[in-house]
Parts: structure tokens; C-alpha cells; sequence
């Protein structure tokens, strides 16, 4: 059996976590590859709303193993509180829920020199989530970091302290001073770990490869989206890992011939939080009404998110990076009501029209061409099939598909789990 991937195409927030939680019944696993507690995926079903920030969002089906993979980047700290979230619920993740031995830890310093690194920055901040992804991941290419099996030595301790050591070192570099009761964040850290403890460590790799062979269907979730990808996005403002299928290689030991579908998760428009250009941002009443009504507030951070038109020319982008087999458009219920959509088709670039995504698209170098369409009226949230779908919504779909090449297999027409029409 092939491994599938669900990834999100744009900057993030494109409905992953419902998506997954969705699919969950067709799967027998669901691995996370990348990212860490800097992710929010929300789950809405049974009239109540899970936010899961490290966890994989299968982790609510009875039968579904979720696995945490090597290349995602734990915070015991925020584990042990998302663990405790799920207390609430009775879910049994003693027993479903696994943790690669090789995911790198974040220490409480990690996230001090987040913060230090982004106050020194001003203006030129990311807008990082702050969680202290950056330099986890620093450390793991540096060769420094600790991971979830150095949990099992006697001497985790000692690596941790000298880890520490060094990060207080580190943080005199900066010509910002970052408060801090370092006596106070061990004890929670401390915590965390055993809270941590309780779950299985694993060698993922092994596992999953085991559970291919064994002809068991395995989900990837991913985080973030293409347009965060280190090497993808739009650097410097992205996250510091992988977000492209190709993560899911090096993040769960899976060689990219074992990849099957890959399913690429969009908004029917576009949504941006953080630092960074955003080609098709708006700023006036359609951007606010996008927000408004797409309720569109970080699920980590709570901060406002950007708001604008769908970009064709991104979203190609990132299909292609991906490989993506199937598409998904997200939030379409939120586009009722507007006269008119926009959608971009091309960028006006060093005085030529392109239709691929440039190096620089600051808007100082591309300004954006768009294709109109004419929007639909009816509110589609209690839409159940799709043949009630209005026609100018079939049109905006149909277009999507044509200049993709690629099918959209599912159109979302709320947050609950039961709001999803199959194509
Ligand atoms: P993720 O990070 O990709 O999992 O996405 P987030 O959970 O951060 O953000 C997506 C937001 O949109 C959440 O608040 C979801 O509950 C919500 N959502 C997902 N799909 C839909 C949809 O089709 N319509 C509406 N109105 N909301 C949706
Ligand atoms: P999910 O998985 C949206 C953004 C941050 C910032 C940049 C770097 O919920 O889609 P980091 O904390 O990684 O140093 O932040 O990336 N960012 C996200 N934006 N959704 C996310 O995750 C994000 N994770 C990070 O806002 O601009
Ligand atoms: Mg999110």
C-alpha cells in the first residue's frame, strides 16, 4: 500500500485539520511530518470545536493510530497541555498515539531565543508564532539538538543542561533582553517530559515502513502550508521546515516511491498571518468581510489573519511542487453573498505578463491581473450533495480545475466535520 498526503497549498490555516479528521475513517494510520505546536488545526464535530496543535488530527476515531514523525519538533510543554485536552474527552492516546524516537525537543530556551530573535528583527520581524521553531530546527541542522529517544538515556539531563548553557550564552548576542524565570520554565518543562513519558517512543521509520509492507493505509498530515516551505515559500517569512510533499519523505522515513495520492487542501480565497508579501491582500470591505465572515483569527495565536483574493498563480505553484492528485476547496460558504470574485491569473513582473511565481513578489515588484466571476447568494452551509451547489459556485470550481489540470474533489462548506460535499 501507497502512502497518501494531505498538505496545504497556500500560508497555512486551509482547513487540514478538518480535512484529516474527515478522511480519518478511510485510514488505518495518520502521521504528522513536520511542524510543531506553531500549528493550529481545528476539528469541529459533535457541536464541539478541538483545536490540536502537535497531535494528528485522527486522534478522535476509535481505531486510528496517529503517529508523531521524525521531523516534527515536540514542546512537552504544550504536549502535555493538548494531552490533558484530550483527558477531557477519554481519548486513549496511551495506546494510539506514537512519538518517533528522532522528533527533536524544544526546550524552554528555544522558544527565549525566538522571541529575542524577532524583537531584535523590529520591523523585518516573520511575525513567528513564537513557539521556538526556528531554533529547534537550528539545532537539529546544527547538529545540537536533543530528541524524544535521548529521553531514554540516564544522562538526558546533562545534555539538557548544557543545551541550556549554551542558548543563555546565546541570548547575551542579542541587543534585545528577553525577561525570563528559568528556574520556573524547568519545572514546567520537567512536566512535560513525564507527561510525555506516558506515551509510546517509537522508531517511526520502521514502523510505518512495517505498516506499508503490511498493506495498511497511512495518512501524512501536514502543517503550514506550500507557501511557508523553507526552501518554497516565500523566504525569509515562512517556517523553518519542509512543508512540501517532500517533507513527508525526510520527516517519516518514507521513500517517495511509496507516495500514492496527494491530496492538496486550498481556501476558496486566501489567507495570510505573519510577516510576508501577499500579492492579492486586500484592504477594504471584501477583505474585511472575508474575515468577518470566515471567522478568519489564528488558531495558535488568535492574531488576525490577512485576507485576499484566491491566487491562481500561487496555487499552481505550489501544486507543482507537490505533485497534488486531488484538490479540496475549503471555505466556499464564506464567498456567498459577494457580487463579484476575483480570482488572480497572472502577475505583471520586470514589464512582462508571467503566469509563474516570480522570486520577489513584493508589491513593488509584481502587480496582479485578475479574472472576474460572478459570485452566488445562497448560503451554502446546510448544502449536504453536490448537485445543490449553485452554478455560478460550479463555474468558479470548473475554472479552478481547467487551469490546474487537477480535480477538486471535495468542496467544504463549514467548519463541522458533517459540512463537507464530495464531488
Ligand atoms: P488548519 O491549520 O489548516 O487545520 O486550519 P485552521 O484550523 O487553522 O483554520 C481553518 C479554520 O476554518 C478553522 O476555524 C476551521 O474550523 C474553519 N473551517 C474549515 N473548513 C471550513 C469551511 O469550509 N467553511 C468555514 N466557514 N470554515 C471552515
Ligand atoms: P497551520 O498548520 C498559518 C506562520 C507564522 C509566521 C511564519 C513563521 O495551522 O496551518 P514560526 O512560528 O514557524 O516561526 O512562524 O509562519 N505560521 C503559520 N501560519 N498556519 C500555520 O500552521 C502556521 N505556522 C506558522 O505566522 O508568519
Ligand atoms: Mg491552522
Amino acid at each position: 500500500m501507497k502512502i497518501d498526503l494531505l498538505l496545504g497549498l497556500q500560508w497555512g490555516d486551509e482547513g487540514k485539520g478538518k480535512i484529516v479528521d474527515v478522511l480519518t475513517k478511510n485510514y488505518d494510520i495518520i502521521a504528522r511530518f513536520q511542524g510543531g505546536p506553531n500549528a493550529g488545526h481545528t476539528l469541529i464535530f459533535d457541536g464541539k470545536k478541538h483545536v490540536l496543535h502537535t497531535i494528528p488530527s485522527g486522534i478522535f476515531h476509535k481505531t486510528a493510530m496517529n503517529v508523531v514523525g521524525n521531523g516534527v519538533v515536540i514542546d512537552p510543554v504544550i504536549f502535555k497541555k493538548e494531552l490533558e485536552n484530550l483527558d477531557v474527552h477519554n481519548i486513549d492516546y496511551t495506546s494510539k498515539l506514537l512519538i518517533s524516537r528522532k522528533a527533536h525537543l524544544i526546550l524552554p530556551t528555544h522558544r527565549l531565543l525566538d522571541a529575542a530573535s524577532e524583537t531584535s528583527k523590529g520591523k523585518a520581524k516573520i511575525g513567528s508564532t513564537l513557539k521556538g521553531i526556528g531554533p529547534t530546527y537550528m539545532d537539529k541542522t546544527g547538529r545540537n539538538g536533543m530528541r524524544v529517544g535521548d529521553l531514554e538515556l540516564d544522562n538526558w539531563k546533562e545534555k539538557y543542561e548544557a543545551l541550556t548553557k549554551k542558548h543563555i550564552k546565546m541570548l547575551h548576542f542579542f541587543d534585545v533582553q528577553i525577561e525570563y524565570n528559568l528556574e520556573e520554565l524547568e519545572a514546567e518543562f520537567c512536566k512535560g517530559i513525564d507527561k510525555l513519558r506516558q506515551l509510546q517512543f517509537i522508531d517511526s521509520e520502521e514502523y510505518l515502513n512495517n505498516a506499508i509492507k503490511n498493506n495498511k493505509t497511512i495518512l501524512a498530515e501536514g502543517a503550514q502550508g506550500s507557501l511557508l516551505d523553507i526552501d518554497f515559500g516565500t523566504y525569509p517569512f515562512v517556517t523553518s521546515s519542509n512543508t512540501t510533499a517532500a517533507g513527508a519523505c525526510t520527516g517519516l522515513g518514507v521513500a517517495p516511491n511509496k507516495i500514492g495520492d496527494v491530496f492538496g487542501i486550498f481556501k476558496a480565497y486566501t489567507t495570510r498571518v505573519g510577516s510576508g508579501p501577499f500579492p492579492t491582500e486586500l484592504f477594504d470591505k471584501d477583505g474585511e468581510t472575508m474575515a468577518k465572515v470566515g471567522h478568519e483569527f489564528g488558531a495558535t495565536t488568535g492574531r488576525a489573519r490577512r485576507c485576499g483574493w484566491l491566487d491562481l498563480v500561487a496555487l499552481k505553484y505550489a501544486i507543482q511542487v507537490n505533485g497534488v492528485t486531488q484538490l479540496m476547496m475549503m471555505k466556499g460558504d464564506v464567498l456567498s453573498g459577494f457580487d463579484t470574485l476575483k480570482i488572480a491569473t497572472s502577475y505583471n513582473y520586470k514589464g512582462k505578463e508571467i503566469t509563474h511565481l516570480p522570486y520577489n513578489i513584493e508589491p513593488e515588484n509584481v502587480s496582479v491581473n485578475y479574472t472576474e466571476f460572478k459570485g452566488w447568494q445562497a448560503d451554502l452551509t446546510k448544502m449536504t450533495h453536490k448537485d445543490q451547489l449553485p452554478k455560478n459556485l460550479l463555474e468558479y470550481v470548473a475554472f479552478i480545475e481547467k487551469e490546474t489540470e487537477v480535480p477538486i474533489k471535495i468542496v467544504s462548506v463549514g467548519p463541522d466535520r458533517l459540512q463537507t460535499i464530495d464531488r
